[in-house]
């Protein structure tokens, strides 16, 4: 056990108005933390913190915005010391590559990428003012295991989340010394709005409270690297390491039966 999540701790947690986060905020909750939960839609955030309104504040706004970050940032060492930030607002548009526009990959790459960068200009300063105290200080970032293969029509998701994971990688490469850890999350598919949209079969679907457990459980265990489904991540682990003429086979006909079904409903 690490000494992550053993005493109450002041965690700010994004994307906390649906889905993963929410599920996450409600665990968190459970488990006697204080919380700061950030998204766009307000009355969401209200309903969430009214289930635990001695434990959750909510301060609503948009991650990719400065100036809601400055905002937000006010609010994020009201009950003390912040312990960690879950970095878990993100958003998974898909490219029709029949109607290709580089706003697809744009609205992935700021939302995901972005985003959760300007969250670390106020974040990061709070923990290190933690972590100054001897404490631990955490940061988590929701990626995904979708980069692990290519995907057809995840062009602009899958290389927002890859790019995601190599700067939390990065970041922790740079704040070993300062003490700070960096724990990449990176789900398969889990029963959300998110994925709800989706029109396409989604192999070993958990559900959000599945996934906030396995994400709370890895936390408090003091795992950097938190995956899951196994089944799910492993899979992906053995396609994406066999030969890349092999890859781009597979992924080609993905692709084409997808981008085929697409035609027939659209
Ligand atoms: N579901 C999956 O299968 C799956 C798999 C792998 C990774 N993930 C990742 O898990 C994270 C959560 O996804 P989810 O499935 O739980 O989706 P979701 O239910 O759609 O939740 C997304 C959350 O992000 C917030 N958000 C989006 N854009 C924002 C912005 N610009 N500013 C502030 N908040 C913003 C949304 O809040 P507002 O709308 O209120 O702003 C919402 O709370 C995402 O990073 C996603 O990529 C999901």
């Amino acid at each position: 056990m690490s000494d992550r999540l053993q005493d109450t701790s002041n965690i700010w947690i994004t994307g906390a108005s649906s889905g993963i986060g929410e599920a996450v905020t409600r665990a968190l909750a459970r488990g006697g933390h204080r919380l700061v939960i950030t998204g766009r839609r307000k009355g969401a955030l209200e309903e969430l913190a009214s289930v635990a309104p001695e434990q959750i504040r909510c301060a609503a706004g948009d991650t990719t915005s400065k100036e809601d970050l400055q905002a937000i940032a006010e609010e994020l060492e009201h009950d003390g010391d912040l312990d960690m930030a879950i970095l878990n607002a993100g958003t998974c548009e898909y490219l029709e590559i029949a109607e290709y526009s580089s706003d697809v990959i744009e609205k992935n790459i700021h939302t995901n990428v972005i985003g959760t960068a300007r969250c670390l200009d106020i974040a990061l300063p709070a923990l290190r003012r933690t972590r100054a105290k001897g404490k631990p200080a955490t940061i988590v970032i929701v990626s995904s295991s979708a980069w692990w293969f290519p995907f057809g029509r995840a062009e602009g998701y899958g290389a927002s989340k890859a790019a995601l994971s190599y700067f939390a990688h990065a970041l922790r490469a740079d704040l070993a010394a300062e003490g700070i850890d960096v724990v990449v999350v990176s789900p398969g598919f889990v029963k959300t709005p998110l994925t709800d949209r989706n029109d396409f079969p989604m192999p070993f679907l958990v559900s959000a409270e599945d996934a906030a457990e396995r994400i709370v459980s890895g936390l408090a265990k003091g795992h950097n690297e938190i995956a899951f489904p196994k089944r799910f991540t492993w899979m992906l682990r053995i396609l994406g390491a066999l030969p890349r003429p092999l890859i781009d086979r597979m992924s080609a006909s993905m692709a084409r039966k997808s981008n085929n079904e697409q035609e027939s409903n659209g």
